[in-house]
């Protein structure tokens, strides 16, 4: 085969990539509002997942298993779904080109995990055991993500912007609802009791077992942002 033929083949496969992409709303990187706005309309799409650059689906976005061994509670979550990031709301999108930071308010209400749980041991005052469903609720979770970057030559040598990490906070004032089957082997009596005191004392076991949870579902978040903006050359999404 020719290496114009082969050209022509590679250059058809990204005119087929570049179309596949969602269209998105050109912003000087100076201006917040725009970025932000185009952001929230490119979500959807975003958050479906966009595989011909390798951006993994964020709604449901799946974990294997999440442990946890804290405080005396042992946990292990298996094959869970977290559903609704699609309807983040996004507060505050901004790219500072002279500190090199990207920050990312947003808020997602509510937002649910789905999956089988293991645990074992004590649950603040209370001894804990089971082995079946969990699902939690968060009525409207905040997260505050901040990520400094670089401005990097892709292969092609345009420019794109390199996430280098991530930094972030949450907030979880409202409501968080447990749901958890087959507690105490299934006694009635003992797993009522147990999912009674949880509800009544969300917020209590949401600031001593949350973060590493959320802290999942964060880094998907970012890996997604990471992975989209380092195959986006800068004169393709911004007009600086
Ligand atoms: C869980 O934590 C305890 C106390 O920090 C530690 O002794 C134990 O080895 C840990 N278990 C696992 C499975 O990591």
């Amino acid at each position: 085969m020719s290496a114009l033929f082969n050209t022509f083949v590679l250059l058809t496969q990204i005119a087929a990539i570049l179309a596949a992409l969602p269209p998105i709303q050109k912003c000087p990187l100076s201006d917040s509002k725009c970025i932000k706005a185009s952001a929230q309309n490119a979500l959807a799409t975003f958050t479906a997942g966009i595989p011909e650059v390798g951006v993994e689906v964020l709604d449901p976005v799946h974990f294997n298993i999440i442990k946890i061994n804290l405080s005396g509670l042992k946990l292990a979550i298996k094959d869970s779904d977290v559903y609704g990031l699609k309807k983040s709301v996004i507060d505050k999108l901004s790219v500072d080109t002279e500190k090199k930071l990207v920050q990312l308010n947003f808020h997602v209400a509510p937002i649910e995990l789905k999956g089988k749980y293991k645990a074992s041991g004590m649950l603040l005052i209370l001894p804990i055991s089971g082995d079946g469903d969990v699902a939690i609720k968060i009525k409207n979770i905040q997260v505050f993500m901040t990520m400094p970057f670089e401005i990097v030559k892709n292969e092609q040598g345009n420019d794109v912007i390199d996430i280098k990490n991530y930094k972030y906070t949450y907030e979880n004032n409202e409501n968080t609802h447990f749901k958890l089957t087959n507690l105490f082997n299934g006694n009635k009596q003992l797993s009522d009791a147990m999912l009674t005191f949880m509800n009544d004392n969300w917020k209590l076991i949401s600031q001593e077992f949350g973060t590493p949870i959320v802290e999942k579902p964060v880094q998907k978040i970012y890996a997604a942002i990471k992975t989209y903006l380092r195959s986006q050359p800068l004169a393709e999404i911004t007009n600086v």
